[in-house]
């Protein structure tokens, strides 16, 4: 039985209605059946899985996620690729130096402060497009590029309904060069 006091959390960045269009139309390009698609409003790259959270815990995540100092940046999904494991075919991006993984490490170093036991595997960002591919994939199409503007990041729970998973946004806190600021959402 599910104990309503415990939420699923993670945090991720979301697209803005931009980038979203251009992953929706990214998916279009894929021949009908290959999966499921996830819905264009779930689309996102989590930061961090956080997991089975209580009241406590996530209190203590929004007040610890305020010291994040890392500035807006923007990075470019170039790349798809299919795990064949998980069954996922995804969108990411070649540039590892990118800031986003700056992010997910400060992220995931204060979350580890409110007690999370983080998963110990290297981050690996990408930005989920298809579930339950099971034929393996070799040629994935082109990947056309799709430009990503991070201007905040988000704590989010996921919650599981007859109609399939429905991502809540709990709270977003945006990024800026001068100093994090942090609004309700
Ligand atoms: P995925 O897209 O590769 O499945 C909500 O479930 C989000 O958390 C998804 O983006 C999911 O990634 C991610 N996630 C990361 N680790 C997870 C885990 N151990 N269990 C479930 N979701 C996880």
């Amino acid at each position: 039985m599910t104990n309503p006091d415990v939420q699923r959390l993670f945090l991720a960045v979301w697209p803005n209605e931009a980038t979203r269009a251009a992953l929706v139309d990214l998916q279009k390009r894929f021949p009908p059946g290959i999966g499921r698609s996830v819905n264009g409003d779930n689309l996102h790259i989590t930061l961090v899985f956080l997991g089975a959270a209580a009241e406590e815990r996530r209190q203590c995540v929004e007040q610890v996620m305020t010291k994040v100092h890392s500035p807006a940046f923007s990075f470019t999904l170039d790349q798809l690729g299919y795990w064949r494991k998980p069954q996922v075919l995804w969108a990411g991006s070649t540039d590892t130096s990118s800031s986003l993984l700056g992010l997910a490490e400060s992220a995931r170093h204060l979350a580890e402060q409110c007690g999370f036991t983080i998963e110990e595997r290297p981050f690996q960002a990408h930005l989920t497009l298809f579930r339950k591919v099971r034929k393996t994939l070799r040629d994935l199409p082109t990947m056309i590029p799709i430009p990503w503007a991070v201007n905040s990041f988000t704590l989010v729970e996921s919650i599981t309904a007859s109609s399939g998973v429905h991502y809540n946004v709990l709270r977003s806190w945006a990024l800026s060069s001068a100093a994090t600021d942090s609004t309700s959402g």
